[in-house]
């Protein structure tokens, strides 16, 4: 691919369809494709090989898009896309009004209900908006159903101090409200800035089964805490927790590089506890290179009884470079428990921008 000719959005469908091909969800990609650039915003029409014009947090290096594969034992391979609309001209303001556009877009295209969305915008959606991003979408891509789209938002909107009053708030206004108490306790415990709250996503769907999912990123934690946080939902192994961390990162923490993140999953029934929870470990800052992090994951789904073709199908679509000249390229790996399916995802990173040389681990090794 010759990526100095291309713009954001011919890159994105290019990867897209290539990695939905490679897992046996290429009969619509077409449309899969479509959406995904129309996600993108109007900034998605910038040349790539121009400076990066919005600093994007979706990836390190600054693409406004990310890719994951989701597995499950004897399921269909799930290929998810994160997204960060951004505007022509980005910045923090316009990025929201064309991420806003977007939603009216994708709301008419597929009737999607707004409800829930609409009853949490003005708490998370401010004038000023402050924060990394104001809103992400994340677009999911199933064999035989209709793409599924879930929405992010950022709850240091306010700022970082405001944080917990807009999920506790935002928890309530969706019925939820007794969850606050359990996810305060397990998962936000060890004192200001150590367990930040980092998204308050919801899914946009008529479906009974929707979501509502709070994630906190855990600074300098180890897999005792993430197992500590895992308690508080319903239906999951907590005792899985440390062996995930162990198996993907080589270590059970602390984790001082990025984060260990925790999502919690509410679902309508859930009173005060969650139906589900996902540990999220940042293998791309534990590892030398790639190919130690591809290592981990094969490690992983021997683990969990996952067949490790698709994967592997899945990160030979992405790359376009030998993994070990690089690291980054396999960003999270994740760990689903409880409702409504347990499973591995993988988070494939673009590198549309750049590729993180391998990391020299002098002491680790
Ligand atoms: N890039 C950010 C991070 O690494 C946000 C993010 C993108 C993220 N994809 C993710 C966080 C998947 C957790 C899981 O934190």
């Amino acid at each position: 691919m010759d990526a100095t000719s291309l713009s954001i959005r011919d890159f994105a469908s290019q990867q897209l369809n290539s990695l939905l091909h490679s897992v046996h969800l290429g009969e619509t990609a077409d449309k899969s494709v479509e959406l995904l650039s129309e996600t993108l915003g109007p900034g998605g029409f910038r040349a790539l090989n121009k400076t990066v014009s919005w600093p994007s947090d979706v990836a390190d290096d600054n693409t406004p898009f990310e890719f994951s594969t989701a597995f499950a034992e004897g399921e269909p391979t799930t290929v998810r896309v994160l997204v960060e609309p951004t505007a022509h001209e980005p910045g923090a303001l316009a990025n929201m009004d064309a991420a806003l556009d977007v939603l009216d877009t994708l709301v008419r295209r597929y009737d999607l209900p707004r409800d829930r969305f609409d009853a949490v915008r003005d708490l998370f959606l401010p004038a000023d908006p402050q924060g990394a991003f104001s809103l992400w979408y994340s677009l999911v891509f199933r064999k035989d159903t209709p793409p599924a789209i879930k929405v992010y938002f950022n709850p240091e909107a306010r700022g970082q101090a405001e944080a917990p009053l807009l999920v506790e708030e935002g928890l309530n206004r969706l019925g939820f409200g007794p969850g606050h108490a359990t996810v305060v306790d397990h998962a936000v415990r060890r004192g200001p800035g150590m367990d930040r709250y980092s998204f308050f996503a919801l899914d946009l769907t008529e479906d009974p089964l929707a979501r509502v999912k709070v994630y906190i990123s855990h600074f300098d934690a180890t897999a005792a805490d993430a197992e500590e946080a895992a308690r508080a939902a319903k239906g999951v192994d907590p005792g899985r927790v440390q062996d995930f961390c162990l198996l993907s990162s080589g270590s059970t923490g602390p984790f001082t590089e990025r984060p260990l993140i925790s999502s919690y999953t509410f679902m309508a029934g859930d009173a005060a506890r969650p139906s589900g929870y996902s540990l999220y470990v940042p293998v791309r800052c534990y590892v030398e290179d790639d190919q130690e992090a591809r290592a981990r994951v094969l490690d992983l789904m021997t683990n969990y009884d996952v067949d490790p073709s698709a994967f592997e199908n899945a990160l030979a679509s992405i790359a376009r470079r030998p993994l070990d000249d690089g690291v980054g390229l396999i960003a999270h790996v994740s760990l689903r428990m409880g409702a409504p399916r347990p499973g591995v995802t993988v988070y494939l990173s673009s590198e549309a921008y750049d590729t993180a040389p391998p990391r020299a681990m002098t002491l680790a090794h």
